[in-house]
């Protein structure tokens, strides 16, 4: 069984559910003999791209450099899992222009009243009292897509059944053999 690799663009805002999606496409692909891997904003934040902020050109050089990395995986078989907010149009356009092939846009999506009662990281009750400039949501834009392949509602959709849409949709682009 092998993957003839893709790249999963998960967009969407802090707290909708990207990284927890991931994680779980992740582990079924991979306990079925795919190769794949997770890039996580929040991650390559950590490292890769320390140097960078949050201000809208920040964000185009940090997308920039994770479209990249996703592209090699893509091109040596894996399916590359990009969870990144990655929230003005062009963002999401120049990542599918930079991966080609195998792209596949999946809006994560889920009410900024949601991800904000959610606030896993604390984060919004810190940008609500003005303390996070540029916070997407709060005092920055998202743009939501106009044209995803997928979109998952995480406030209404199990995670099983998330997976299984996006499973579903790289078998019938011809992405996953096996
Ligand atoms: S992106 O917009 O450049 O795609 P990315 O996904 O890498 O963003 O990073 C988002 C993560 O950074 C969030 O999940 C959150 O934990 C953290 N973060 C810190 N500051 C901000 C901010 N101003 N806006 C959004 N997320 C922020």
């Amino acid at each position: 069984m092998s993957a003839r690799g893709a790249v999963i663009w998960m967009t969407g805002l802090s707290g909708a559910g990207k990284s927890t999606l991931a994680n779980a496409l992740h582990e079924r692909l991979t306990a079925a003999g795919h190769r794949a891997i997770v890039l996580d904003g929040d991650a390559l934040r950590r490292g890769l791209n320390a140097d960078l902020g949050f201000a809208s050109g920040d964000r185009s050089e940090n997308l920039r450099r994770v479209a990249h990395v996703a592209q090699l995986f893509r091109q040596q078989g894996f399916v590359a899992i990009v969870a990144v907010i990655s929230p003005e149009h062009r963002h999401r356009l120049t990542a599918r222009e930079i991966v080609g092939e195998g792209f596949v846009e999946v809006f994560v999506s889920a009410p900024l009243k949601v991800c904000e009662a959610r606030d896993v990281k604390g984060l919004y009750a810190r940008a609500r009292r003005g303390e996070i400039a540029h916070f997407t949501g709060i005092s920055g834009p998202f743009d939501p897509p106009l044209a995803p392949d997928v979109v998952i509602e995480t406030d209404r959709v199990p995670l099983d059944e998330a997976v299984e849409r996006l499973l579903a949709q790289l078998r019938a682009a011809g992405r996953l053999s096996g």
